[in-house]
């Protein structure tokens, strides 16, 4: 029988065009609904039109998880430390395949996995690996992504592409591995619709295009606008001091962003090998590729 979808967190910056892509592959799927807090599910009432179901409720109740095998999280910070209490909302509902709201670095890597900015994914996984062991059939797939490619110059990563300007908290020898948005996207249906491997509990998928440094990043930007960059790199213990005060203070979200400013430029985004894309058929993009499409428009 073809999986029934349900996805979380759907109009974010991940999901929206992953929905889209559901929309277009609509028929391989048995159902594909989004489920929404009631408040803002008004949100979805033009995808309910491409067949998409929409179920308005509280994703802590196991009620609306009936009658759906295949959980996919797309959930952002807001909402990340509520995956383990949807996971058993989720089980106790009847699903048996679970896609923490993973997409991006592998943060079992050392160094990666203490970081704060990864503490509410770390916390979901150990709880899926403790589900896994309580529920004999319960599956769960970790997708693992670079920095996506079509967002990894903008004001997150401290680039500016219209005045040619980088201030990063970071290093230029830093390494980081970057995965076009769509090949994601692709992966994800893909992965979906196959079947688990049998007497496996989890799975890891790592879908990755370039590996580069960030003095070759910008390099590749000057290269592409035909200018040269103004570079400056701070030392990332700045930005560790402005996370702790916003954590003095209380104020999560400041913690979380000023954590997220040196994620790239200190080298903590890395998908090591081997890779999963031969298994998607498909020639990665390079960086310089979606670049000239974000902007050149090629
Ligand atoms: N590799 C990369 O470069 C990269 C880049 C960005 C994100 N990511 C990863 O992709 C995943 C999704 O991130 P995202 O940026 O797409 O997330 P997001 O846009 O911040 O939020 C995703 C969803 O979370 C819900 N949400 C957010 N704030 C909420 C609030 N205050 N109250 C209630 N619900 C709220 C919304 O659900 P509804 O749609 O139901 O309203 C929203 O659509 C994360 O795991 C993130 O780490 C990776």
């Amino acid at each position: 029988m073809a999986p029934s979808v349900l996805l979380i967190g759907a109009s974010g910056a991940l999901g929206r065009p992953l929905v889209e892509e559901f929309q277009k592959q609509r028929a391989r799927f048995n159902r594909v609904a989004i489920l929404a807090d009631p408040a803002r599910a008004h949100k979805f009432s033009e995808v309910q039109k491409n067949g998409i179901e929409v179920i308005s409720g509280s994703f802590l109740d196991f009620k609306v998880y009936q009658g759906f095998d295949t959980v996919l999280s797309l959930v952002g910070n807001a909402l990340m430390r509520l995956q383990p209490a949807i996971i058993e909302a989720a089980v106790a509902g009847g699903v048996r395949h679970f896609y923490p709201s993973e997409f991006g670095t592998d943060i079992a890597l050392d160094g990666v996995w203490q970081f704060r900015y990864f503490r509410d994914k770390v916390v979901t996984r150990d709880h899926l690996v403790a589900t896994a062991k309580r529920v004999p059939d319960f599956r769960y797939t970790l997708m693992l992504t670079g920095a996506f490619s079509d967002w990894a110059v903008g004001e997150f990563s401290g680039i500016d592409v219209e005045k040619h300007t980088v201030k990063v908290y970071g290093y230029p020898e830093a390494e980081v591995s970057v995965t076009a948005l769509k090949e994601c996207h692709r992966a994800v249906h893909r992965r979906v619709l196959l079947p688990f491997p049998a007497g496996q509990a989890s799975r890891e998928i790592r879908i990755r295009g370039d590996h580069l440094t960030w003095a070759q990043l910008v390099a590749l930007l000057e290269e592409i606008q035909g200018v040269k960059y103004q570079v400056t790199y701070i030392d990332p213990k700045e930005a560790a001091k402005k996370q702790e005060e916003a954590r003095l203070r209380g104020d999560e979200e400041g913690e979380i962003l000023w954590a997220g400013k040196t994620l790239g430029p200190s080298g903590k985004v890395a998908v090591p090998l081997p890779l999963d894309n031969d298994k998607f058929q498909f020639k990665a993009e390079t960086l310089k590729e979606t670049l000239l499409q974000v902007l050149k428009g090629n």
